[in-house]
């Protein structure tokens, strides 16, 4: 049991870019507050941001709210948003921009004592440089709060995931599990059946679900009641609301 003041909640992360992490991670959030979780939704650092009535936020933030109908702000939500779609740390030093590690901390506490579970999408993959001196792995620390690893279920994944997942232990950091997601149309075949059991031995973690591609999840604002039913009912997710108490 962990202590009262200790944030409850998952990090997500992924094999890559354009994974699905932002569609795993509203899902679930979805699917939480479906089953009456005071559940809150953060993007500490987006780059990619897009302009919107002067300035630049981030299309991951504004989906994660909607899928959690959440009232906080969006810069609550994402603190750091970056103009370029490259990682953060060139993105920033391109715009001059300085990302304070201090200032995830103090927005995270603040949604931790709004919200009795988080869920926090991480930038990227588990490599990616924030700042000159840390990695995505490095602000994850912080949250200590598990990971959950999203990777694509077809050819080539054993290898990404099992790579994310040793990364991610070397950093000390808690894995609960592996999501499957097809963010790409494509045919099923012997790969992506076989996959997941090998992907279980190799990683030693279980596979939670396996997302499947549906057109219905593209976009910024899908529709929360589909998101939770169809994340929902793909990913077994019950054991992960209090899974780090
Ligand atoms: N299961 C899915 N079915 C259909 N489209 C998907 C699915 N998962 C992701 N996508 C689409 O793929 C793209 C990348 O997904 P996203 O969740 O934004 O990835 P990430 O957050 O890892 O960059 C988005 O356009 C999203 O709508
Ligand atoms: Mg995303």
């Amino acid at each position: 049991m962990t202590s009262h003041s200790t944030p409850t909640g998952i990090f997500i992360t992924g094999t890559d870019t354009e994974i699905g992490k932002t569609v795993v991670a509203g899902g679930l959030a979805a699917a939480f507050k479906a089953a009456g979780v005071n559940v809150g939704v953060m993007k500490p650092i987006a780059s990619g941001g897009i302009e919107h009535k002067g300035r630049i936020v981030s299309e991951d933030a504004i989906f994660l709210k909607n899928a959690a109908q959440v009232d906080d702000a969006l810069d609550l939500i994402n603190p750091i948003c970056l103009r370029h779609p490259l990682a953060p740390s060139v993105a920033a030093e391109i715009e001059g921009a300085s990302i304070d590690l201090r200032q995830i901390d103090d927005v995270f506490a603040q949604l931790c004592q709004r919200h009795e579970f988080m869920v926090v999408e991480g930038v990227g993959g588990i490599a990616v440089p924030i700042r000159d001196d840390a990695l995505v792995a490095n602000m994850a620390q912080r949250f200590q709060l598990p990971l959950i690893v999203v990777a694509r279920p077809n050819l080539g994944t054993i290898n990404h995931t099992v790579l994310t997942v040793e990364f991610a232990r070397s950093y000390n950091l808690e894995i609960c599990g592996i999501v499957l997601n097809a963010s790409q149309e494509g045919s099923k075949g012997l790969a992506e059946e076989t996959n997941p059991k090998e992907l279980e031995r190799l990683a030693h973690l279980p596979i939670l679900g396996t997302v499947l591609f549906d057109e219905r999840l593209q976009g910024n604002t899908p529709d929360p009641d589909f998101l939770s039913q169809f994340i929902g009912n793909h990913i077994d997710w019950k054991g992960l609301v209090g899974a780090n108490d």
